[in-house]
């Protein structure tokens, strides 16, 4: 599974403290916790001795320990102590293999097979005039692709965000340009007409957005409202769409906002994406089938879907089958 050779977030970062915690990541159960030095391990979740959860045990002097019968695990995997037999020195062939694990974008990430692959990007991560803030988890009945795809998707404003991103008075979608990249696509001059487009919108404004997709299950979009339409002058939001595939038809998913609003509680800026969020999910999970369809037969599709075709595409050229069909 190619998937497998690319990085994937897993939990909130702050989620990893002192306790082990359990996730999931393509159908794979895996322990989360930090060591006394702050380093992230991420290792199945499963004790080599009978199999029992690690995360159901307890994290003791810098050792996970196993709930079933107390084995304890260094942060390296090697188990350095079985109660059974307080004399016995475990051999190094009594280990946990370990997955990769980082954390970025205030996000746990985990890669279950080796490869080249990077992080997925964030450009506006290291502007420091734009403050961060992840909006989430969110967990969906959906495969990842489709929730990528609902992302990249203008055309579902004016129907599913009525009064807020779009408005059924200005549907039609202007041409754009998509551009298909080894790391995924861009799709640039998106325009929507947005009565509320963020939490500070006082009045309809025409929006521009740029979409990257930087990942087989992360994108990027980027708006730049239209000249006079706001006040800052170069303001611009950025937000990313990091999806954890839990299961070919269940995913998690966060977004990760870069805005210039520096005042507003995190609450507030949280709720505004719930808001819209919870608009998405019905018709998301609606959609049938859940995985997506990659041989471009088998849905229709317009000029206003040409970014949703040029992700099917990627898809295939990566050889990406989990959550597609
Ligand atoms: Fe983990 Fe026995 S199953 S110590
Ligand atoms: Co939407």
């Amino acid at each position: 599974m190619v998937e497998r050779q690319h990085w994937h977030p897993v939990a909130a970062a702050e989620a990893v403290a002192a306790q082990p915690l359990a996730v999931r990541l393509l159908e794979e159960d895996l322990v989360l916790w930090r060591d006394a030095a702050g380093v992230l391990h991420a290792w199945p979740d499963r004790c080599p001795h009978r199999g029992a959860k690690l995360s159901m045990g307890r994290i003791v002097d810098d050792r996970i320990e196993c709930p079933y019968h107390g084995w304890q695990f260094a942060p390296s995997g090697r188990c350095v102590h079985v109660p059974a037999l307080p004399a016995f020195t475990p051999p190094a062939t009594h280990c946990v293999p370990s997955f990769e694990a980082r954390e970025a974008h205030g996000l746990a990430w985990v890669r279950l097979a080796g490869g080249d692959t990077d992080l997925p990007a964030f450009a506006a991560e290291d502007d420091a005039r734009l403050r961060k803030l992840n909006c989430g988890p969110y967990v969906v009945e959906t495969s990842a692709p489709r929730l990528v795809e609902n992302f990249l998707d203008l055309s579902h404003f004016a129907f599913v965000h009525e009064g807020w991103l779009g408005a059924r008075t200005a549907t039609a979608i202007d041409a754009y340009a998509v551009e298909e990249l080894p790391t995924g696509l861009r799709a640039t001059g998106c325009k929507a007409w947005q009565p509320q487009s963020n939490l500070h919108s006082t009045a309809p404004a025409q929006v521009e957005y740029t979409y990257e997709v930087t990942g087989p299950y992360t994108a990027v979009l980027t708006k730049i409202p239209e000249a006079g339409s706001v006040a800052v002058a170069d303001w611009r939001e950025s937000i990313a769409l990091f999806i954890a595939p839990v299961a070919p038809e269940r995913s998690v998913a966060w977004f990760r906002l870069a805005v210039a609003d520096f005042d507003s509680p995190d609450d507030k800026l949280r709720a505004f994406q719930d808001t819209i969020f919870r608009q998405d999910q019905p018709v998301l999970e609606s959609q049938s089938p859940r995985r997506l369809p990659l041989d471009l037969r088998a849905e229709l599709h317009t000029a206003a879907d040409r970014a949703s075709s040029a992700y099917r595409r990627y898809l295939s050229r990566l050889g990406i089958t989990f959550g597609a069909c």
